[in-house]
């Protein structure tokens, strides 16, 4: 009998179908955040950073996001949570942010964060960032998922551009 668990490997299936019927990149994104918002219940916060490329150097700006707004439209590659992921290339989950010196509040309840880059042709583009008002939130399936999730939009970006 098919399970309907949303780590299940149908949820897997219903993220793929976002990428066959997405009209954009920015298309996929909401679609992404919406569905992770909407039936993840501990997934309180869905959003991206894509990196912007500027004079002064790149920077992370704020993306479609399912969730409360936050003050950080914009993180230099040097601070935060999303700094650290976009710089080093690898998925980071801190499972009790009020332990980690990097982090920059987005709202004050959130307690743990995953953070996992999107690359397109190797190379970091943007990631995807999830907030949960949880402590240790995102566990292996957890990480399964979200970078599942984010290399399905790094696949769709690098073929529609
Ligand atoms: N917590 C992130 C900032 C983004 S907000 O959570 C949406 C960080 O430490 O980089």
């Amino acid at each position: 009998m098919a399970t309907t668990h949303p780590k299940s490997s149908a949820f897997i299936l219903e993220l793929n179908g976002l990428a066959v019927t997405a009209a954009s990149g920015e298309a996929l994104m909401k679609d992404i955040a919406t569905l992770l918002h909407q039936k993840l219940t501990k997934y309180n916060w869905v959003g991206f950073y894509m990196l912007e490329h500027e004079p002064g150097g790149d920077i992370l700006v704020l993306g479609p996001f399912k969730g409360t707004m936050t003050p950080h439209i914009r993180i230099p590659l040097n601070q935060g949570i999303c700094g650290a992921a976009a710089s080093s290339g690898m998925t980071i989950i801190i499972n009790d942010v009020a332990s980690d010196p990097r982090y920059l509040a987005c709202s004050l309840e959130t307690k743990s964060e995953i953070v996992v880059p999107i690359f397109v042709h190797g190379k970091v583009v943007g990631e995807l960032d999830i907030d949960s008002h949880f402590l240790a939130a995102f566990g292996p399936g957890d990480r399964i998922l979200c970078e599942h999730a984010a290399a399905l939009l790094g696949k769709f970006l690098q073929s529609h551009s």
